[in-house]
């Protein structure tokens, strides 16, 4: 089930999972569900507390690959930046321009556990950014660019 602004669960910080609880049926399954729930909604990314739950999970699917990302971590930004449109499934329908590094390096889990290190620019970078925030309790309107009237 998608949680849609301005449930709170969006705003909190999420939780750290621990080595022993990623093998467990109810993170895989949660995995399983956010998988589900991302391509039923044909979007791009997906955080857990999107789905209710506030755990350092999420997920993002580019060019026909799948990124699950447990504990993730931005490691590095590059200085240079860039501003597109952003939406976010939580806000169906909306659309903001967001300015963001057009790269960044990654640490994070995968689901059995092993330590990875991702490298994204451009797309797939803003997606790292955007799904990352959302760990935070930190969402897409909240970087938007105030336009000029
Ligand atoms: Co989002």
């Amino acid at each position: 089930m998608l949680i849609l602004y301005p449930n709170p669960i969006l705003r909190q910080k999420a939780r750290k999972i621990t080595k022993e609880e990623i093998q467990s049926p109810e993170i895989q399954e949660l995995i399983f569900d956010m998988l589900e729930v991302m391509e039923k909604n044909e979007g791009v990314g997906l955080a857990a507390p999107q789905v209710g739950k506030s755990l350092r999970l999420c997920i993002i699917k580019k060019d026909g690959q799948t990124f699950i990302l447990i504990n993730p971590k931005i490691k590095s930004k590059s200085w240079s930046k860039e501003i597109a449109e952003e939406g976010c499934l939580s806000f169906p329908g909306k659309f903001l321009p967001v300015k963001r590094s057009r790269r960044v390096k990654v640490a994070a889990l995968d689901k059995e556990g092993k330590k990875i290190i991702l490298k994204g620019e451009e797309l797939l970078a803003r997606a790292f950014q955007h799904e990352i925030d959302h760990l935070d309790g930190i969402l897409f309107i909240d970087r938007a660019i105030k336009t000029k009237i």
